[in-house]
């Protein structure tokens, strides 16, 4: 096993370490992918911005430009064998552009997903140490986020600790093996809770709201939401399938790998759901408390009122189930930083413990200063709101780094992608890199019209709303 990368030895590909095989990586690439943003991120905003709606944009935005950006990223991978910044520089060398700036995504990403994962493991050990109807009473997850106390920075360290003591010691292909067995036990699970859940009086409501579109609430806001959604859940446009494509044998269907992990990953997002809308619709009595629920805490503050139903087995289930959470959480944040630690040690020409040493520090200064916006800032200042994104006296600085990363940095990194791939280097590049040793590639037109035009037209034209929405000139 290559530690560095996690992946079987197996030098077909000029020297370069490969995948045991098809399986390698699509298991390692939806390690990745499943994650916070499907069990976390997409609920919340599915809860927000009009159930049913979003769940139909979403669904045809990861069928269509999702499908063509991923095959166009692991394309891009497997045909240079070189991670983000040298695959583009390898073939025009004026596009390293696009490769750095990728490249910036998962330093933005990871500190915020780390305080996340510090709230996944305060959930775990809570459940272990507390009885579940204390963690289920209303202002149990305020009054941790909000405390001026070390405790949520502690937490946060903790998660972070562990992430990083896995990619230093190299046992990732351990940890992504283990998801195996995990993962699986982890869909069970939510499963279960999904019917305990729908059972609820209320939670009727809740199973229309996600299943029944209402068309009305599509509006340029809610699709940039869900575009961002669609990047952030697949783990595109940030140059981590690019580096996964490297690693893929030549004689791997590239098309079905991609189709695979985008089934999976949405069936999870589905189901997270289906999970926690009910519930939520349950819990706060109606659907008018939905959109007033509908923010990074949704998951926190109604999972616990579902789990405090099962009774004397209330704290087991809520043991369990945050933390296979926790394991999707970190194989996910491991590979964000891994992603950042190659950057760190390509860019800077320095070894693989000295960018360690240097991204462990960069992730534990942001994600203090996240955490700090919830507590500590907003003690000094109860006005306080980060270039006015978010609400006051709310995540701000969350919310500015998953908007200044989902919202401005993935859309710009995907149209620069299309335009590259569609206009420079041609689809057709792609298409043969998929179309090796009797592979055909099935879907050639979507792949080709999403890539050139439609892709890079709805992109423009939706960033383009949505600033004038954003700037008060127009109203959709
Ligand atoms: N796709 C992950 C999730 O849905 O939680 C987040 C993520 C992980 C993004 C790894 C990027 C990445 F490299």
């Amino acid at each position: 096993m290559n530690e560095e990368t996690g992946v079987s030895t197996n030098t077909t590909g000029g020297g370069r370490s490969l995948f045991s095989g098809k399986m390698g990586f699509v298991l390692s690439a939806a390690a990745s992918a499943i994650g916070l943003g499907n069990l976390w991120r997409f609920p919340y905003l599915a809860a927000k911005y009009g159930g049913g709606a979003f769940l139909i944009v979403y669904l045809l935005l990861v069928a269509t430009f999702g499908f063509a950006l991923m095959m166009a990223e692991v394309g891009l991978g497997r045909k240079t064998r070189l991670s983000t910044i040298g695959a583009y520089k390898s073939i025009r060398k004026k596009w390293a552009f696009v490769g750095v700036l990728a490249s910036a995504v998962p330093f933005l990403i990871t500190p915020y997903y780390a305080v996340i994962g510090g709230w996944v493991t305060k959930y775990t050990v809570s459940y272990f140490t507390t009885p579940a109807d204390q963690i289920a009473q209303s202002g149990y997850f305020t009054s941790f986020i909000t405390e001026v106390s070390p405790e949520t920075f502690v937490y946060t360290f903790i998660f972070l600790a562990i992430c990083i003591a896995v990619v230093a010691f190299g046992v990732k292909s351990g940890v992504e093996k283990s998801s195996k067995i995990l993962m699986p036990v982890l869909i069970g699970m939510s499963v279960v809770i999904t019917v305990v859940g729908c059972m609820q009086p209320g939670a009727a409501e809740g199973i229309a709201y996600f299943l029944i579109p209402d068309f009305s609430k599509i509006s340029v806001e809610m699709v940039v939401a869900a575009m961002g959604q669609m990047f952030f859940s697949l783990s595109l446009a940030m140059g981590i399938m690019v580096t996964y494509g490297s690693y893929l044998r030549k004689e791997d269907n590239l098309e079905k790998s991609v189709r695979n992990i985008e089934v999976f990953d949405s069936l999870i997002a589905i189901l997270a759901g289906f999970m926690i809308i009910p519930a939520c619709f349950a819990v706060t009595g109606s659907g008018a408390g939905v959109a007033e629920n509908a923010g990074p805490s949704l998951m926190f503050v109604v999972l616990p009122q579902i789990f405090s139903q099962f009774g004397p087995a209330a704290n087991f289930m809520g043991a369990a189930f945050f933390l296979l959470v926790l394991f999707a959480a970190a194989t996910s944040s491991i590979s964000l930083l891994e992603a950042c630690i190659s950057i760190v040690s390509d860019g800077l020409k320095c070894s693989r413990g000295k960018s360690i040493v240097i991204c462990s520090i960069f992730m534990f200064v942001v994600a203090t200063v996240v955490n700090m916006g919830y507590n500590v800032w907003i003690g000094v200042d109860p006005e306080f709101v980060l270039f006015g994104i978010g609400q006051q006296g709310d995540h701000q600085i969350l919310d500015f780094l998953d908007f200044l990363s989902n919202t401005i940095m993935m859309p710009i990194v995907a149209l620069l992608t299309c335009i590259f791939v569609g206009w420079i280097i041609k689809p057709k590049a792609v298409i043969e890199e998929v179309e090796q040793e009797g592979v055909t590639m099935k879907a050639k037109k979507l792949f080709t019209v999403m890539i050139k035009y439609i892709a890079p037209v709805f992109t423009v034209a939706i960033l383009i709303g949505y600033v004038l929405m954003a700037v008060g000139a127009i109203n959709l």
